[in-house]
């Protein structure tokens, strides 16, 4: 047993604070934000201070997790925490069925209800939200977000950083990019370049955001 600190006590920072708690993996957990003047004391969990501040605390606290949404600064923060001499695990709800074949990468979280199945390859950083399942064979590059509800079907590609917005549905073997954005409740039946915005049933792109 050993302690836990999360960067950033946003509310998903909360539901990843709960999701460490449930799994029973560490005795004691606190957060580090820019703001915990005004944070510490509003939530269960200590406000210790800033992230930039982080190796204090090396030794009473030995893994972290970052909470931060925007996935280049998670990844950013995530080797930051690392190079500091901090384990970044995988951290995973014990309501959560992950497949004994499946690899999550480091810093990976995966909240309740998820369902990450066979042979299913996760990169670093990324986010199962609630209830979201990635089947079998699947490949999600580094700080992808698959946002609560979300599913994908058989051998679907995810490229880095992509975010597939909640309750969305992808079909089976689609290969989609690196910074797609797909929308809220979207059916994906196609193929979709880097950067593209996609939304509805079936997903069209609405934007291409530019590199
Ligand atoms: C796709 C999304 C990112 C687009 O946001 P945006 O770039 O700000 O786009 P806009 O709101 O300007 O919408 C552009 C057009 O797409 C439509 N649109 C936006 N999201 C849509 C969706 N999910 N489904 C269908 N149409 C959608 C808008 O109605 C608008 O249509 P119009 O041009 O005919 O008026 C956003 O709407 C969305 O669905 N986000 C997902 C949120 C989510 O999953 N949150 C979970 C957090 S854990």
């Amino acid at each position: 047993m050993s302690g836990l600190l999360i960067i950033g006590a946003g509310g998903h920072g909360k539901v990843l604070a709960e999701t460490a708690e449930a799994s029973g993996r560490w005795t004691c957990i606190a957060f580090l934000d820019d703001r915990h003047a005004e944070l510490n004391g509003t939530l269960r969990w200590p406000v210790l201070g800033a992230p930039a501040e982080a190796s204090r605390w090396l030794g009473e606290y030995d893994a972290a997790a970052i909470a931060v949404g925007h996935s280049a600064t998670r990844l950013r923060l995530l080797e930051l925490m690392r190079a500091q001499g901090f384990v970044v695990p995988a951290i995973v709800h014990p309501t959560a069925w992950v497949s004994s074949s499946a690899r999550l990468g480091e810093g990976c979280v995966v909240f309740a209800q998820a369902v990450i199945q066979a042979d299913a390859v996760l990169g670093r950083g990324v986010i199962v939200n609630t209830s979201a399942s990635v089947d079998h064979d699947c490949r999600i590059g580094d700080g992808v977000h698959l946002c609560p509800g979300a599913r994908l079907a058989g051998e679907v590609v995810v490229g880095a950083a992509s975010w597939i917005g909640i309750g969305s549905s992808v079909i089976q073997q689609i290969s989609m990019g690196a910074h797609v954005t797909i929308g809220a409740g979207a059916a994906v039946v196609d193929n979709i370049e880097d950067g593209c915005v996609a939304v509805g049933v079936p997903a069209r792109i609405i934007k291409k955001q530019e590199s």
